[in-house]
């Protein structure tokens, strides 16, 4: 069986995902604003040779559920929320192989400055940054931002495909690789003639310019996206080398899976561009028991209004106004549609509010994996080969506890059966990934924007 890549996920707030655990009295969430505690967690992710830390953000607050922010704030649920770019520096210092996927929102800042932001992290980090390219679905972001409401969800990712194409022009096309001289004797920095500014006059952005960076080792960082809705999935199709999906199970991950590979294959990539990472969550421990008795200590400190309440947001719909006992109705919203997608269209039978709770085990509505190692490694196993998927997304219940449970003991074992590397390879992100030479490969759209 193929190895498996493995992302600790995260955010730089206390409470990410599996809402509550930072009120557990070994949880050190609280420390986020501080350096110390994002090199810690990166220094463990690189003693288990993880691929990476991957980082979620989001603009805007969750304010759907009750129509107010109020149960988020009272929960710390993703609010308050730093910018997840900061802490990348210092972690990538403090580490020599981790990649760090780190989500940067495109429809709230231009693409020019967020261009030299991205190249100047692949610099500092040697060629280790990746971009998660989200576009947003909160309405609370929109009104923030200024504007009156947020864009249609089809609308915004035609506005990110645009958005990605100024990007690849600044990134692949604006200096030549031997643009940089750096010649003293000569006192010549850069040549004029290999540096260009690039055009843009779409429908969406019009722009000119000079990219503010020379060449990074990726040039484009690896592209990760996450949003499956049909257009989302065109859309990772095409640009994602990177692809990260929620299912509450591999069998619901496989059509995703299968349909992103075979329009990847079609439009010239190859399936085997584009990796696709599960999210899970996993309670280990050092036998089946332990692990039972720890997931029900973690158990009590979940927290269901928080969880309900980002479930809200990413969906769109106000799930206080339900009874236990209603369906959970049909409807398109302008949020997060494959959230929704997942409890409706694509469920067996109409989902009540009560089996939405009864899911949200540890805060949030996936459940968790929990035995001992080997049963974990097992659980795995066949999320890859039931789903098709190429790696996870490891969500976080008690930290730092949970990734180091998990490197301490899933680890080994996963290397054992050969499923996990044993060490990390060289070079740049993606050439850890796919080889080659850490650019983008000539089949990708990026390519024709190069000079
Ligand atoms: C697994 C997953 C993770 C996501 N992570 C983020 C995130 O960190 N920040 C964000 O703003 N949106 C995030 N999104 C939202 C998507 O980028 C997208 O805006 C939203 O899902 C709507 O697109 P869709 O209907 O195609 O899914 C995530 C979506 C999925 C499915």
């Amino acid at each position: 069986m193929k190895q498996m890549q493995i992302y600790a996920f995260d955010m730089n707030c206390v409470s990410h995902i599996n809402h509550g655990m930072w009120t557990h009295p070994r949880d050190t969430s609280l420390l986020y604003t501080d350096l110390d505690y994002w090199v810690d967690f990166a220094r463990t992710a690189e003693r288990g040779k993880l691929d990476g830390i991957f980082l979620a953000d989001i603009v805007g607050v969750y304010d759907i559920f009750e129509g107010s922010p109020a149960a988020v704030i009272r929960a710390g649920a993703q609010i308050p929320v730093n910018d997840p770019l900061m802490p990348i520096s210092a972690m990538a210092y403090a580490t020599k192989h981790l990649g760090f996927g780190v989500t940067v929102n495109t429809t709230y800042e231009p693409p020019y400055l967020l261009a030299r932001r991205l190249s100047t992290l692949d610099h500092l980090t040697k060629g280790r940054i990746g971009w998660n390219i989200v576009t947003g679905y909160l309405d609370s972001a929109a009104r923030a931002m200024g504007f009156d409401t947020l864009p249609e969800h089809d609308a915004r990712y035609d506005a990110a495909e645009e958005y990605l194409e100024i990007l690849y022009k600044l990134w692949e096309g604006s200096w030549d690789d031997d643009a940089v001289r750096a010649d003293r004797t000569q006192a010549i920095f850069a040549d004029p003639s290999k540096v260009r500014a690039v055009k843009h006059d779409g429908r969406y952005y019009k722009m000119e310019g000079v990219h503010l960076s020379q060449p990074s080792l990726q040039r484009t960082p690896l592209l990760f996206q996450a949003g499956a809705s049909a257009r989302g999935q065109d859309f990772a199709a095409r640009h994602a080398e990177c692809v990260f999906i929620a299912t509450p199970t591999p069998q619901a991950a496989k059509p995703t899976v299968e349909a992103l590979k075979r329009t990847a294959e079609a439009i010239g990539r190859g399936a085997d561009a584009l990796r696709v990472l599960g999210l899970v969550t996993v309670v280990v421990g050092r036998t089946e028991r332990e692990a039972q008795d720890k997931l029900e200590d973690y158990r009590r400190h979940a927290s269901v209004e928080a969880s309900l309440a980002h479930y809200s947001a990413s969906t769109g719909v106000d799930f206080s106004k339900y009874g236990l006992d209603d369906p959970i109705e049909q409807k398109s919203t302008n949020a997060n549609q494959s959230a929704l997608a997942a409890i409706t269209k694509e469920a067996p039978k109409p989902v009540t509010l009560r089996e939405i709770i009864d899911q949200m085990v540890l805060g949030s509505r996936m459940k968790p994996i929990v035995g001992s190692a080997e049963q974990v490694a097992d659980r795995l196993a066949a999320w890859i080969s039931d789903g098709g998927l190429d790696g996870f997304n490891l969500a976080r219940t008690v930290a730092p506890e949970s990734l180091r449970d998990f490197v301490d003991l899933v680890v080994p074992v996963l290397q054992e059966r050969g499923l996990f590397k044993a060490d990390y390879a060289e070079g740049p992100l993606r050439q850890k990934l796919f080889g080659g030479s850490g650019r983008l490969p000539f089949s990708h759209p990026a390519a024709a924007f190069r000079h």
